[in-house]
């Protein structure tokens, strides 16, 4: 099966390709390898290269432009026009959300801003859940990334999150899991 990801460098998406490169042919794209999702040109180049794919790992978030909203919604954008291009096939797109929306209360303003765009992500779930490509959204919970710097609270192993994209893969022409969140316990 081949499987496109973006953001494959770091944190969950590197943890999610190492795990899947394993057994899979898989391609990402990442700001370090020369695509950055910000820019309309590199998602549609994104977009051109994965035509060959049956599944796309929608994982990167354009954290740069923080803390203005300008440009936050790439990872919103790349989905919506990956939808457009895949229509009516049978492929997968996983949206790597966030659990961020449990919570009715942000510490600061990145934070709203951020949860704005990873509730953008839920709604492309609801909106599209019986078409094809299949939408999928996986919405972890405070992972262990260069992201997080909070040291007192408990945090998901990048690896979790690799470990269920592969259950959800593996599963996926037998039942679909079409929305999963993830946290610890105490999170
Ligand atoms: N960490 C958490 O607690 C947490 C919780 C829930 C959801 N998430 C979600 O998980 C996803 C990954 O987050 P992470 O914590 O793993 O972040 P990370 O460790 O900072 O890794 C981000 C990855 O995305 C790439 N990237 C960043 N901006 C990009 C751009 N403009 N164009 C292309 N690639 C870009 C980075 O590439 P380079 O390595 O080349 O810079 C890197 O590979 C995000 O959608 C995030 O919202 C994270």
């Amino acid at each position: 099966m081949k499987i496109a990801i973006t953001g494959h460098t770091n944190g969950i998406g590197k943890a999610i390709y190492d795990d899947l490169i394993t057994t899979n042919d898989v391609i990402g794209f990442s700001l370090t390898t020369g695509y950055d999702i910000s820019s309309p040109e590199e998602r549609k180049k994104i977009i051109e290269e994965s035509m060959d794919c049956t599944v796309f790992i929608n994982n990167a978030f354009d954290y740069s432009k923080w803390p203005t909203e300008e440009n936050t919604d790439s990872q919103c954008l790349m989905a919506e026009e990956l939808f457009d291009a895949w229509k009516g096939q049978e492929k997968f797109i996983i949206n790597i959300g966030s659990r961020i929306n449990d919570f009715s209360e942000f510490e600061n303003e990145y934070k709203a801003i951020y949860a704005k765009q990873k509730k953008r992500l839920d709604q492309f779930y609801l909106d599209h859940s019986h078409e094809k490509p299949y939408v999928i959204t996986v919405r972890p919970g405070s992972t262990n990334t260069r992201v997080v710097k909070q040291e007192n609270i408990e945090k998901l192993n990048p690896k979790d999150v690799a470990q269920v994209i592969r259950f959800i893969l593996e599963n996926k022409y037998n039942f679909l899991v079409r929305t999963i969140t993830l946290g610890k316990i105490n999170d």
